[in-house]
């Protein structure tokens, strides 16, 4: 069964709205740790919108699960996360205007940027994974940059507003996935995925790992992180290939 990442960037986002010290993003972190998350991921993003430097230095003491940070190639998170060593990196876009990641790193594009950064990051110990688009060839990029592993932008199939657009977003998923297994990547999901909608996602086999942060959180704030984590798992357990 696929491993559950559970991102607690926004609990972070609630308690920099007003600027004190609650809700803490790594007090949730145990409470998701004691609900069954099999990972914590957390984003340290440029402009430290959520999730700050602290959080990440008391998350890599604290968690006793994986720990996975996702980043931009920006040179500052590059050094903070060779500093650091969480078990995994995961490189995203990153864009300030945006209200989340949109869409997965254009590995294509800056391969020679990209490959500097996996490169320092093995180098550190980390395992690196590429947050990309289900196409062949953000997949075969990937491959040749030398990461360990992609994570797959499951936004197409969340967004779908048909049975057609969903059918067809399934589809450029396990395709994608074929062909990360074939070249020995590891394959990773998410983005968008909800308590409606993970059921289709968690029943393709070959998913190693899903990382959900905004519908776990939403569902925390009104049950508690450890029940939200403990209900998540129990579909992820349910719709198992
Ligand atoms: N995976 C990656 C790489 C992400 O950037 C995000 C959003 O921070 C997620 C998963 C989680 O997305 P969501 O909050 O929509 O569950």
């Amino acid at each position: 069964m696929a491993l559950l990442g559970v991102n607690i960037d926004h609990v972070a986002t609630v308690r920099q709205a007003r600027g004190t010290d609650e809700p803490d993003p790594v007090w949730a972190a145990v409470e998701a740790e004691l609900g069954g998350a099999d990972g914590i991921t957390f984003h340290l993003r440029e402009d430290r919108r959520h999730i700050q430097d602290r959080d990440a230095r008391l998350l890599r003491q604290t968690v006793g699960v994986k720990l996975n940070m996702e980043m931009a190639i920006a040179e500052e998170i590059v050094a903070f996360a060779c500093d650091l060593k969480p078990a995994q990196c995961t490189l995203v876009p990153e864009r300030r205007e945006e209200l989340t990641t949109e869409g997965g790193l254009d590995v294509v594009r800056h391969s020679a940027r990209v490959a500097q950064a996996v490169a320092r990051l093995r180098d550190h110990g980390v395992v690196v994974s590429a947050f990309i688009e289900p196409v062949s060839d953000q997949v075969r990029a990937s491959a040749e940059t030398g990461f360990n592993a992609i994570e797959l932008w499951t936004g197409a199939y969340a967004h779908a507003r048909t049975s057609e657009q969903r059918t067809t977003a399934l589809a450029a998923l396990s395709t994608a996935m074929e062909m990360g297994h074939r070249s020995k990547l590891e394959v990773h999901a998410g983005h968008g995925l909800t308590y409606r909608n993970v059921a289709e996602i968690a029943a393709i086999p070959g998913f190693v790992e899903f990382n959900i942060g905004h519908s776990i959180v939403s569902r925390a704030v009104l049950v508690g992180m450890r029940q939200a984590v403990r209900e998540m798992k129990e579909l992820l357990v349910r719709h198992a290939p």
